[in-house]
């Protein structure tokens, strides 16, 4: 796909070598994110287990949710959709605690490590001797999947694959698991969610304890259906074993879908953008306070809550932004949005340093990687850490790319930060894979026309 910086943004880029206060049009505009699809995930995954109907409103046509959607179905669980103006809504007629039934053929968990992840401790503990086998596309075969299989075995769980059980395919027998205390030595919401779902059908609580907090939709929904769960500290949740039951939900926009355009309205000057009804939940809005302490103005107003998930609208406008430190225990809240949050550092005035973000190299392709490559195509001075990048930012002046072709390699938030930075381009950027952002954003590369026609 060829990224055309917008009409507007050329007078602008041009007005702006030589003249300061040009003030063409920005990206304007009151839009929907699509659904979050961490929640959206859970949603599907622990409703398929409740007893009783559950009704999901405003579920994802996106990617990685339908792959949930479909694997649930390949387990038994059968699943209503209707279609009322243009939001997908489901009835999920959950199999209750053990009812899940063996599928004929392997789950294909596509390019979703969420859905593997929180598969592989579901079935761990779903019933014994419940025989299973998980793969994905050529990205989440590469993933390593020991940083779960490994915890879950220490609770009793079988679980085997190649590479001594590190990479998919991978099988599960199911088994009676032993509910434990146990340290997790990475903040990974996907391993926390595994080890909390594997231990629904045993006699004794678990108890995890992350280095830091990750996000917490698992612990949420759960509680929703009717868990009982406990947070003990701020690091720490314990999960005594529950029946679930049938609930209704609404699924709020991606708060990480929505980082895109809060990053398009900080670095695009003249831009107002609206994004209505995004999750708010305080473990996923890091983005928030990260592009505020950089110097955005973007403003939060709540509306309400579901599911113990407080969604609401944002407004951004542009502002000129300054290199900060991102590092510690905010890491784990922004690690999808740290890409995007790049570009950002990229069109700041100073350095902006990234730390503590090896987890990036795991992700659906080394972002790490990813982000050095486009920017340096994108002449900016970047450099690539163990953990992070160091990024000197152009204090506002367009980019002017050494190297206009971009791989989204397998990367829906790659193609979508190629997609941002082709917004401050001087010249359009070629995009090998933009169809990569239908995993989470069907649709993104057209709303970002409209918002800036
Ligand atoms: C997710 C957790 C995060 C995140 C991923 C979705 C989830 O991964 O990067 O996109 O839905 O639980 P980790 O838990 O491995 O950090």
């Amino acid at each position: 796909m060829l990224l055309q910086p917008p009409k507007q943004i050329i007078s602008q880029i041009i007005g702006q070598k030589s003249n300061s206060n040009s003030a063409s049009q920005g990206l304007r505009g009151e839009i929907k994110v699509p659904a979050d699809k961490s929640i959206a995930q859970r949603s599907v995954i622990i409703s398929g287990i409740a007893s009783g109907k559950t009704s999901i409103k405003n579920f994802p046509n996106s990617g990685d949710p339908q792959t949930s959607l479909r694997a649930m179905e390949s387990l038994g669980v059968q699943i209503e959709k209707s279609l009322i103006d243009n939001e997908l809504n489901l009835i999920v007629h959950g199999k209750g605690d053990s009812g899940l039934e063996e599928p004929n053929d392997v789950i294909n968990c596509e390019n979703s490590g969420t859905c593997m992840r929180l598969l592989m401790g579901l079935l761990s503990g779903h019933k014994p001797n419940f025989f299973t086998t998980l793969t994905g596309d050529q990205s989440l075969q590469k993933r390593p999947m020991k940083r779960i299989a490994d915890p879950l075995r220490s609770l009793g769980a079988q679980i085997f694959g190649r590479n001594g059980g590190n990479l998919s395919p991978i099988s599960v027998i199911g088994q009676k698991m032993k509910g434990e205390y146990i340290e997790t030595s990475i903040a990974s919401a996907q391993l926390k969610s595994a080890l909390l779902l594997s231990c629904l059908n045993t006699e004794s609580a678990i108890t995890v304890k992350e280095p830091a907090y990750s996000r917490n939709h698992t612990e949420l929904m759960l509680q929703q259906f009717g868990a009982k769960l406990e947070k003990l500290d701020d690091l720490t949740t314990k999960l005594t074993p529950s029946k679930l039951i049938g609930s209704d939900l609404i699924i709020p926009g991606d708060i990480s879908s929505a980082a895109f355009l809060l990053v398009a309205g900080s670095i695009v000057p003249n831009s107002e953008i609206t994004i209505k009804e995004v999750g708010l939940n305080s473990t996923r809005s890091g983005i928030i306070q990260v592009l505020k302490s950089m110097g955005a103005q973007i403003e939060t107003e709540v509306l309400s809550s579901s599911i113990g998930e407080p969604f609401g609208n944002l407004t951004v406008k542009s502002s000129e932004l300054h290199g900060i430190e991102i590092s510690g225990s905010i890491i784990a809240n922004i690690i999808d949005e740290l890409p995007i949050i790049s570009i950002a550092a990229a069109q700041a005035k100073g350095t902006t340093i990234i730390k503590d973000a090896e987890e990036l190299r795991v992700k659906e392709s080394d972002r790490l990687k990813a982000m050095a490559n486009l920017l340096k195509g994108l002449g900016v001075k970047v450099e690539e850490t163990h953990d992070g990048l160091i990024i000197e930012g152009l204090a506002g002046k367009p980019f002017e790319p050494i190297n206009s072709d971009f791989e989204a390699g397998h990367d829906h938030r790659i193609a979508m930060t190629v997609g941002i930075a082709s917004l401050r381009s001087t010249k359009p950027l070629n995009l090998h894979g933009a169809e990569w952002a239908n995993i989470s954003f069907p649709g993104f590369f057209d709303l970002l026309n409209k918002l800036s026609s």
